[in-house]
């Protein structure tokens, strides 16, 4: 049965929701499943924007062929051929002959890669070509990096929409609401959106700042994104929140605590911490055992928060391994403009604020605030005077 969803008279959601897999490219837990998300266009000429993934492959097709009823299928626009979005279009192509493939040079190239030939009928794009389907002129802007070399996204210029590919996209399946107005977004979705958009493509901040340039200057009514909710309202909100995380600064005034512990005292000293950073009066305190958080929510955290709190045992003279592979993926993901408090703990040699201080140098505009705490195996009573300095310390800064 088909499941297509009118967003104008002309403009149809064919995409699918996949609420099975566990893992999104078999690394960033979805328990919220994800959509892919796809669109036909009804126009003099008619348009598919993008494919999807195999797992929705029987849906998008019923979709498609619903949408389209009974019309023949002229153009469609691949934005990104990841194969969460092009798994399904050798598959297309053998069901809609006629329809030619619109994309990038590169994403030609990367058709041939994964399928062993480019599509026979294809149009390659380039920045600000257009294609007239009819009523409607589609304006194509190329978004190299966001997520993939080969992106672009389509501004249709007639109906004011961006088909914005991974750009504002979020974990999360759609559960019939397909419209961000629809849902409480702040509270449900806000989390997986910059948790997605971190990991995902946090990497690129600057190509992103490039693409939300070029964004400014045209008049967008609606977002389509490649997956999660369409916006056509408070898209401001949702562009601003990218604006700031693709500037990597903070996004709240707030103090994130992480801890690796393997017996539990590292954890005590970084929790005796957290009270006194209440006594202070900061609101809003999270803290996350790093063996219990996965990464992706931990690296969304440090782009969220202004102030990190990194506390560690240290482990066969390094660090204990859940904190080291956090600071791999911070600097990985360009991770900077924060400040940090260390807190180290070791039995016999304590190493950990060395070596966490050694890869935060790596990193661009960390500041490391107040005494490193040093723990010989557990906070000990003559160090809580430290430990308050330490709190006090970061309520200056923040
Ligand atoms: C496998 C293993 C390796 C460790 N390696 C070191 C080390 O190289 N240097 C050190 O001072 N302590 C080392 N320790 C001890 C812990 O860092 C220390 O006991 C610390 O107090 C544990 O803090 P926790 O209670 O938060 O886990 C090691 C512990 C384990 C289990
Ligand atoms: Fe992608
Ligand atoms: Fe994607």
């Amino acid at each position: 049965m088909q499941n297509i969803q009118h967003i104008a008279n002309d403009l149809i959601y064919v995409g699918a929701s996949d609420r099975r897999l566990a893992l999104f490219e078999n690394v960033y837990p979805i328990p919220r499943g994800v959509s892919y998300n796809s669109y036909v266009l009804l126009d003099e000429k008619t348009v598919l924007f993008d494919t999807t993934d195999a797992s929705v492959a029987s849906q998008f097709f019923e979709n498609v062929a619903a949408a389209l009823a009974g019309r023949k299928l002229d153009y469609v626009v691949v934005h990104h051929m990841e194969p969460d979005h092009a798994a399904t279009l050798m598959d297309l192509l053998l069901r809609y002959p006629e329809a030619t493939v619109v994309t990038t040079a590169k994403a030609t190239q990367m058709m041939e890669q994964f399928f062993g030939a480019p599509a026979s009928r294809r149009q390659t794009v380039k920045e600000g070509d257009t294609l007239c389907t009819g009523a409607h002129t589609l304006v194509f802007t190329m978004a190299p990096m966001v997520h993939w070399p080969e992106v672009m996204m389509t501004y249709d210029a007639t109906s004011k929409t961006l088909f914005s590919a991974d750009a504002f996209g979020t974990f999360g399946a759609l559960s019939g609401n397909l419209f961000a107005d629809e849902m409480d977004f702040e509270h449900e979705w806000l989390s997986d959106a910059r948790r997605y958009y971190i990991n995902i493509v946090g990497k690129y901040g600057l190509q992103v700042q490039n693409v939300l340039k070029k964004a400014a200057a045209l008049d967008i009514q609606m977002i389509c994104p490649l997956h999660g909710p369409v916006w056509r309202e408070n898209l401001g909100w949702f562009i601003e929140k990218h604006d700031i995380w693709s500037k990597y600064e903070p996004e709240d005034k707030a103090v994130v605590i992480i801890y690796g512990s393997i017996y539990g005292h590292t954890e005590a000293a970084a929790l005796r911490l957290g009270t006194l950073l209440s006594e202070r009066g900061v609101r809003g305190l999270k803290a996350y055992d790093a063996s219990h958080t996965h990464a992706s929510k931990l690296v969304a955290e440090c782009f969220r928060a202004s102030h990190i709190v990194l506390a560690s045992s240290t482990y066969n003279n390094g660090l204990f391994t859940p904190i080291e592979g956090l600071l791999a993926d911070l600097k990985a993901h360009a991770w900077q403009r924060r400040t940090v408090a260390l807190i180290e703990n070791g039995s016999w040699a304590p190493q950990a604020a060395k070596l966490m201080r050694a890869e935060l140098e790596q990193m661009k505009d960390i500041a490391i605030v107040g005494d490193t705490l040093s723990l010989k195996s557990a906070l000990q009573p003559s160090q809580e005077e430290q430990l308050a300095a330490l709190a006090d310390t970061l309520v200056a800064t923040l």
